[in-house]
């Protein structure tokens, strides 16, 4: 026997890590209305997603789907490996599905709704109080545990629908617009509550109609319109695959005709065009270095008596994006 001389056998390269959820060609029609159009989405482990799309999407439709609730018309769709059609059950335990809306448990104390939900998910009655508790004291509701759940506020009541789908400390949440009509001070906390579950190792989707609010919080998004994935990837991706080049605007004291003719000959620059006045500028790409452009007007002689640079918003890439086409 020569174990010495013989080759160590190769390590079969580590499995790929199974993603929080994977779809792919998943579709749902309603009669003849397809609200989910083959949708492949991957989110990792991890992520705080952020899930966008104008009225009607079908943001709902696919965390529906996701949350077992609703079955789709064809594509398969897996939650942390379960199968949400022939796993549902596996798939319910790992998930906390947060509704569009609160449900009607108006005249319910805070600590008993919980309770009430914990015993659902069969926590034992020891152990309870303690869950209770602590979710309580994760979204910043603790002095409310007393109160009826009619006589807290919108913020509160999303914050205590939050603390039910955490109850049974689930590793994937699935929350449908939980900052939506909330004051700016309120979303702020909502947020940060979310950054910090992130924090603890939950993976988060969150879905809303404005990619702004979601482009500080989020790692990465999807953008979907009329059931169709139209981006996924890093926030900042979307400006750089969506929306065409950086756009300067300069003016000059007189002679517009030539800085014109100055700009255009400079291959940083894509487009030139006299608007109002002033000249529009559209570089090639967004990270260019524009310090061209002063130079140019400068040493052509000429006077330059503004610059600006227009920063295209998040929001404004969002809307021309998906601009007249909701359903
Ligand atoms: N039960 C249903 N029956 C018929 N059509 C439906 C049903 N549920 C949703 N739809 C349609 O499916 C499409 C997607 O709806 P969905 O609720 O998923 O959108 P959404 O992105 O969540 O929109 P919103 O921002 O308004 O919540 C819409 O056109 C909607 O009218
Ligand atoms: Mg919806």
């Amino acid at each position: 026997m020569n174990a010495e001389t013989s080759a160590p056998p190769l390590a079969p390269p580590p499995a790929p890590p199974i993603p929080a959820v994977s779809t792919v060609g998943l579709t749902r029609t309603y009669g003849t209305m397809t609200a989910l159009n083959a949708l492949d989405l991957t989110v990792n482990r991890g992520d705080l997603f952020g899930f966008i799309g104008s009225n009607g999407a079908g943001k709902t439709t696919t965390l529906r789907i996701l949350a077992t609730f609703l079955a789709p018309s064809a594509g398969q769709a897996r939650v942390l490996g379960h199968d949400v059609v022939r796993d549902a059950d596996a798939v319910r335990h790992v998930i906390g599905y947060m509704p569009d809306f609160f449900g009607v448990y108006k005249d319910m104390e805070v600590t008993e709704y919980l309770d009430f939900f914990g015993a659902c998910y069969k926590i034992p009655t020891a152990q309870r109080e303690k869950t209770v508790n602590d979710v309580l004291e994760l979204v910043g509701l603790s002095e409310k545990k007393g109160a009826l759940i009619g006589a807290l506020s919108r913020g509160m009541q999303q914050r205590l629908g939050l603390a039910r789908v955490l109850i049974h400390d689930p590793q994937l949440l699935l929350l449908d617009e939980p900052a939506s009509g909330l004051d700016p001070r309120a979303r702020i906390e909502m947020m940060a509550i979310l950054q910090e579950l992130q924090r603890l190792g939950k993976t988060i989707i969150i879905s809303s109609h404005i990619l702004s609010e979601l482009q500080t919080l989020c790692n990465r998004v999807a953008i979907i319109e009329k059931g169709k994935l139209i981006y996924s990837g890093p926030v900042q991706g979307v400006r750089d695959q969506m929306a065409s080049g950086l756009v300067i605007w300069v003016k000059v004291a007189a002679e517009t005709d030539r800085a014109i003719e100055l700009l255009k000959s400079r291959s940083e620059v894509a487009e030139v065009a006299p608007v109002d006045g002033r000249i529009k500028v559209t570089m090639v790409n967004h990270d260019i270095d524009h310090s061209c452009i002063a130079d140019t007007i400068v040493r052509g002689g000429l006077k330059l008596v503004g610059l600006a640079e227009d920063e295209l918003g998040l929001e404004e890439v969002f809307l021309r994006v998906t601009r007249g086409e909701t359903q």
